[in-house]
C-alpha cells in the first residue's frame, strides 16, 4: 500500500509513521509543514502547506496512493479563535480539497477528527448520534466530516480520537506538555510527574471533566486499520473507557509508581478562564466504540491498559543511548 500521511510530525501522525515503518508492503509519503522529522527519515517528505489547496491536490495526484491519512490540524483553541478565516481555509477547505483528490485517485480517505464533534451533554454517544459541537474546533471537525460525505465515489473512514496521551517518536521536542482545559492533559501530567513536580488538575469550571483516554499508539493502529478498510462511515478509534481527569491523572501516579499527593486538584486557573471566556468546552463526553472495535476487528485500551504499555514506551523511550535505535523511533 502506498500511504500519503499530514501530520507526520505531529503525536498521531509520528505514532501512524512509526506502525507503518515496521511493515514491508507500505510505502510511505508524508507531508512536511514545519521542521522535518526528528527521527532519521527513511520514507518520502512531501513539502506541503494544508492552507495551500492547489498544492493539496497536486500532491495527491502526483503520488497516487492508495490511502491517506489526514492528521494534521491547528490544536490551539485561542489562535483558531482569534483567527477564524485563516484556520478554516487551513482546516475545513484543505479537508475538502484532499477528500475530492482522494476520490479522483481511487485513494481510501481517513480523516482524523474528534470527540469535540460532540457537546458532552449527552449521556451517552455512539458512531450514530448528531454532532453537536459547541466550539469552534468542533464546529469544523463536523463541517469537514459531512463535507466528506458528499464527496461522490469516496471510500471514507472518518476516524475520531480523544484525549491523545503517548510519546511524540517522530519529534520528540515538539511534543505538547501544557496544562490545558481539554482531555489531552496526558503529556502534561507524565512530564510533571516524571521530574518529581506537583500536576494541578483543574477541576472546573470550564474543563472536560470525562473522555475517553487514547494511548497515540493505540490510536494510530487503529487509523491504520481504517486506511485498509472498506466500509465507508464514522469510527470511534479512542480508548474503550470513559475517566476524570483526575482518576486519570491518579492512574498516572499508580503506573509511574510516584506518590499521588502530587497530584493536586484546584479550581481552574483564572487566566486561563479568562482566555476561554467566550468559548464552551464539552464536559462529559462517554460514547460507545464497540462498533468501531467490531468492524475493524481490534479493540482500544482500557485506561490502565494504555497507562502500562506508555509506561512500556515511556521506559524504553527515556532508557540510555543503545546506539542509533532511538533516533529510528526504536
Ligand atoms: N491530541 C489530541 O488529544 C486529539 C484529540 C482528538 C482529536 N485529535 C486530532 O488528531 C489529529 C492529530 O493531532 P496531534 O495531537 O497529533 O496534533 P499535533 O501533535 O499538534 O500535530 C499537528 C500536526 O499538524 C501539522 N500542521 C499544522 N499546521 C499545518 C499546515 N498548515 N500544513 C500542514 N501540516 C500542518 C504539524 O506540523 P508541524 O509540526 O510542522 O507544525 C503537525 O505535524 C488532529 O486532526 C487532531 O484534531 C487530537
Amino acid at each position: 500500500m502506498r500511504l500519503y500521511i499530514t501530520g507526520g510530525t505531529g503525536l498521531v501522525g509520528g505514532n501512524i509513521i512509526r506502525l507503518a515503518r515496521r511493515r514491508s508492503d507500505i510505502e510511505i509519503i508524508a507531508s512536511q509543514y514545519g521542521p522535518p522529522p526528528e527521527w532519521d527519515v527513511d520514507y518520502q517528505l512531501d513539502p506541503l502547506d494544508m492552507a495551500d489547496t492547489g498544492t493539496v491536490r497536486d500532491s495527491i495526484r502526483k503520488y497516487k496512493p492508495d490511502a491517506v491519512i489526514h492528521c494534521a490540524a491547528i490544536l490551539d483553541h485561542a489562535y483558531m479563535d482569534a483567527n477564524r478565516a485563516a484556520v478554516w481555509r487551513a482546516t475545513v477547505h484543505s479537508n475538502l480539497a484532499f477528500a475530492q483528490a482522494c476520490a479522483e485517485v481511487g485513494a481510501r480517505y481517513v480523516f482524523v477528527s474528534s470527540d469535540w464533534v460532540f457537546d458532552g451533554q449527552q449521556p451517552l454517544v455512539d458512531e450514530d448520534s448528531p454532532p453537536m459541537p459547541v466550539l469552534f474546533y468542533g464546529f469544523m471537525k463536523a463541517i469537514c466530516e459531512r463535507d466528506i460525505m458528499g464527496v461522490p465515489g469516496l471510500s471514507y473512514g472518518i476516524g475520531r480520537l480523544a484525549g491523545v496521551y503517548g510519546i511524540n517518536y517522530s519529534s520528540p521536542s515538539l511534543l505538547r506538555k501544557q496544562n490545558d482545559v481539554g482531555f489531552d492533559l496526558g503529556n502534561y501530567v507524565v512530564d510533571q510527574l516524571s521530574q518529581g513536580l506537583i500536576a494541578e488538575i483543574w477541576t472546573g469550571p470550564k474543563v472536560n471533566e470525562v473522555a475517553h483516554p487514547t494511548l497515540a499508539s493505540d490510536g494510530a493502529a487503529m487509523l491504520l486499520r481504517l486506511a485498509e478498510h472498506d466500509e465507508s462511515g464514522i469510527f470511534h478509534c479512542w480508548g474503550s473507557e470513559a475517566v476524570s481527569r483526575l482518576q486519570y491523572a491518579y492512574h498516572f501516579a499508580e503506573t509511574f509508581a510516584v506518590d499521588r499527593t502530587l497530584i493536586v486538584p484546584v479550581p481552574t486557573d483564572p487566566h486561563v478562564l479568562d482566555r476561554y471566556r467566550h468559548m464552551r468546552i464539552p464536559f462529559r463526553i462517554v460514547s460507545s466504540n464497540e462498533r468501531t472495535c467490531e468492524a475493524l476487528g481490534r479493540s482500544t485500551y482500557k485506561v490502565l491498559d494504555g497507562m502500562r504499555d506508555y509506561k512500556a514506551q515511556w521506559d524504553e523511550f527515556h532508557a540510555p543511548a543503545r546506539g542509533p535505535t532511538r533516533r529510528e523511533g526504536l
